[in-house]
């Protein structure tokens, strides 16, 4: 069998990889390393014991640091790995430090890179996102664009040859996990001094963990005074990058409907998504889910990352601002359920069948 050596570090790219490892797994030996990038039992440890993923046969500890710092160690440690292991193939997901990384150490050694979730841009390089996920896509051997409009950035950069669109494996994993949901999945849920949530009846659904949304108490307490003025609270599952400041607002503001809670596991997460009213997001995966499930969703963001979720309106982009957040919640949205431009639910199978090829 051939070796492909799997790379994550980040939470969505362990979703990811539980329903394209599934796959792999059949046809290939894949050895899995785990940068160490989110290292929180609930932001790591959750997604392989309730998605039944494989553990690492690598973990390398890399965290934390500036972008070159974390980037530069992981690099290190990646090519060591790889030297050992002479895998035929390396698989990278998405564009966080662990999946640039893994591509340039790989493309140094000769070794051909696989880059699922290929050609989504912003237009700026002033996202730490962009700046990874363009290098990737340019050093890989294969790319996987999960959408039609990922693929025209790739032809317009020259790569067309390089890729093929085989849908979204978060929309594989969004399709096999809602089947299995039945409300015990929300049991769990914590609030910061550990204590159970009790779920209210109407809610809506928050993440925000971008560092352009969250590394200031102005643009935070934009989007907090928003939620704290709707109709129904609003469950917010807190990243550890800000933890601290998002507790110490709601204390000082004395904000009564933003129920603060610590990061849930994946299928607490599409369960929310499944029951809230409606999303407010930064994040590409539950903007994505949100659509899935045919959830009106304001993403706080500038720039589009996934335009087939903002026809008529199912998406907006917002400014961290109250009254934007307001206006683009209370803004008409009409869902096409026959409009599904993220493939079948079926790409994992898609994705090995594009590495088999390449490697024949
Ligand atoms: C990273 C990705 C981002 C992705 C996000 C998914 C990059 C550049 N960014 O952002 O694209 O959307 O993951 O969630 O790769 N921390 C903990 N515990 C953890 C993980 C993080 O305390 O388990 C804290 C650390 O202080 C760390 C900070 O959060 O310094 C930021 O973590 P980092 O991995 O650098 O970036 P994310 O914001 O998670
Ligand atoms: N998610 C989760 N627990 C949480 C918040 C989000 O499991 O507390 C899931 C969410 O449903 C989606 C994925 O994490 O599947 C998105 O990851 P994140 O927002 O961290 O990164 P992004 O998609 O923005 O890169």
């Amino acid at each position: 069998m051939k070796k492909i050596c799997t790379v994550v570090g980040a939470r969505p790219q362990f979703i990811k990889l539980a329903v394209v490892s599934r796959e792999l797994r059949k046809e290939f030996q894949e050895v899995l390393i785990h940068t160490g990038q989110h290292y929180d039992h609930n932001m790591s440890d959750v997604f392989f014991e309730e998605m039944d993923i494989p553990k690492p046969d690598y973990n390398l500890g890399v965290s934390g640091g500036s972008h070159g710092q974390m980037t530069g160690q992981m690099l290190i440690k990646l090519e060591e790995v790889f030297m050992e292991e002479q895998p035929d193939m390396v698989l990278l997901f998405g564009d966080t430090n662990s999946t640039m990384a893994a591509a340039l150490a790989a493309v140094k050694l000769h070794i051909p890179v696989c880059h699922v979730e290929a050609g989504n841009r912003f237009g700026t390089l002033e996202s730490p996102e962009e700046v990874n996920r363009t290098v990737t896509d340019h050093v890989s051997a294969i790319n996987l664009p999960c959408t039609e409009s990922s693929m025209v950035f790739l032809e317009r950069e020259g790569l067309g040859a390089t890729a093929t669109v085989v849908g979204d494996p978060m929309y594989d994993a969004f399709c096999y996990y809602t089947g299995r949901l039945d409300g015990s999945e929300l049991q769990e849920m914590q609030d910061f001094e550990g204590n159970a949530v009790v779920l209210p009846d109407e809610f809506y659904y928050m993440t925000c963990h971008r560092q352009e949304n969250t590394d200031t108490d102005e643009k935070l307490d934009g989007i907090f005074s928003a939620m704290e003025t709707l109709d129904a609270p609003t469950i917010y599952p807190v990243h550890p990058r800000n933890h601290d400041r998002a507790a110490r607002l709601c204390r000082e503001k004395g904000y009564r409907k933003l129920i603060l809670t610590l990061p849930v596991g994946y299928q607490a997460s599409i369960s929310l998504v499944n029951k809230a009213k409606k999303i407010v997001t930064d994040s590409g995966g539950v903007q994505r889910e949100a659509f899935f499930a045919g959830k009106p969703c304001v993403t706080v963001l500038d720039f589009v990352v996934w335009p087939e979720t903002m026809k008529d309106g199912c998406n907006r982009l917002a400014k961290p601002d109250r009254e934007d957040i307001l206006a683009k919640l209370s803004a008409p949205v009409c869902f096409d359920p026959a409009y599904r431009p993220f493939g079948d639910g079926h790409s994992a199978k898609k994705i090995v069948e594009k590495i088999k090829e390449f490697l024949q």
